[in-house]
């Protein structure tokens, strides 16, 4: 027999450090300064050209961020640097993207009242890995001391949703009765901070989210009612970043081996792609779209989720049933609908219904429905 799947609790690491748009835009701009005058004869001849400053405004009007917080804000401010730095660990030392994925898994535990040594399984579900192999989430799984099995798996701005559908099918088959998804992601490290066009858009942080039999969650918990994950093949987002660059050495500092995307193009394809598959799971699992009472949506950009909720709820979404947590996190990858999840569901009443949704690279789309038990 099926055993029911649920989220017993979430957890939640934010850095301390955060910058300000315009923290932001006056990096960018004396970094764009210096670049044009080193280069002015080049961009006088026309075989150079001249990088535009960007501004604040135009940040926050075209994504909603208004800040974003970073695990290292100076050397990313330092025009001469504009990337996190930090010292190599050893490989006795815990890697950063466990460190902060242990701090959110430890958060989750101590929320759901759970003893790591009841948990089966690990999956770290993020956009990034800080190395190949051994896999992250082996590592997050013995700091915390979990006996069990653990695996990292990558969709992009969609792997905590897909983390949470694996979770569940643990659960449901029997294979594990405890499952820890975490997400830690440093989107500093893969976002070129000298490209105009997308050097606003993230920020670090990292979620957990612990799915479980119902028979051993806590009173207060959240029935997983149903997922479904939906992927299509795009190059316009795209980081081609990887262990063969070193084939090709003379293009392994490319500007395509960061974050790199067609904006608008996103922007257009994707909003119908989610708003349809949430409207199908939602009538196959009997619920009127209408009557959810809050969705917390992938944090990329306001407008996107203006438009989405628009579509699903069929009337313009207040903050209080499409909730933002962009304007201060800015985009911070798979993590972004999983924070606005664990800062935004407290006061929902039992039996109220919502959706955790995410969308981006790949393209890629998942959906949870979920319903409060109180
Ligand atoms: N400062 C000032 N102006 C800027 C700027 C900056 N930092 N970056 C771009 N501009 C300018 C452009 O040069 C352009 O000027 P023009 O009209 O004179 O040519 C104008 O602003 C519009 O640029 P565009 O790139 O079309 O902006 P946009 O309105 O599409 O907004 C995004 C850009 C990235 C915020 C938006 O496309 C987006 O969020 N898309 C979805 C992305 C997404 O979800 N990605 C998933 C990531 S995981």
């Amino acid at each position: 027999m099926s055993i029911t799947p649920v989220i017993s609790a979430t957890g939640l690491f934010t850095p301390p450090e955060s910058i300000s748009n315009e923290e932001l835009v006056a990096s960018f701009n004396a970094y764009a300064e210096a670049f044009n005058a080193a280069n002015a004869d080049a961009i006088a001849r026309g075989e150079v050209t001249a990088l535009m400053p960007s501004s604040a405004e135009f940040i926050e009007k075209a994504s909603g961020i208004k800040a974003r917080h970073v695990m290292s804000k100076a050397p990313i401010l330092d025009p001469a640097i504009m990337a996190p730095r930090w010292s190599e660990r050893p490989n006795e030392e815990i890697s950063v993207l466990a460190e902060i994925g242990v701090a959110a898994a430890r958060d989750a535990l101590a929320r759901a009242g759970r003893d790591a040594a009841d948990v089966d399984a690990v999956l770290c579900a993020a956009s990034n890995m800080e190395r190949p192999y051994p896999a992250m989430a082996i590592e997050i799984q013995d700091a915390l001391g979990i006996d069990g099995f653990a695996f990292d798996m990558n969709v992009a701005c969609s792997s905590a949703t897909f983390g949470i559908q694996t979770a569940a099918d643990f659960v449901r088959s029997g294979n594990a009765r405890s499952v820890l998804v975490v997400s830690p992601e440093i989107c500093s490290g893969h976002l070129n901070w000298r490209d105009r066009d997308s050097h606003f858009i993230f920020g670090d942080v990292a979620t957990a989210v612990l799915v479980e039999a119902v028979d051993m969650a806590p009173t207060v918990h959240w029935e997983i009612l149903g997922t479904r994950l939906k992927t299509v093949f795009s190059n316009n987002i795209r980081n081609n970043f990887g262990f063969l660059n070193r084939a090709h050495p003379e293009t392994r500092d490319a500007a395509d081996k960061l974050f790199v995307q067609e904006g608008r193009k996103v922007f257009k394809e994707v909003v119908p792609m989610v708003a349809r598959l949430i409207v199908e799971q939602a009538e196959k699992l009997g619920i009127d779209p209408a009557t959810l009472r809050r969705m917390w949506l992938h944090q990329a950009n306001a407008g996107m989720n203006r438009l989405i909720a628009q579509r699903v709820l069929g009337h313009e979404a207040s903050e209080d049933e499409s909730p933002t947590v962009l304007d201060t996190y800015g985009n911070t990858s798979s993590a972004g609908s999983i924070i606005a999840f664990h800062r935004n569901n407290e006061d929902m009443a039992g039996g109220d219904t919502g959706l955790i949704c995410s969308f981006g690279a790949g393209y890629s789309v998942g959906t949870v429905f979920v319903r409060k038990v109180a």
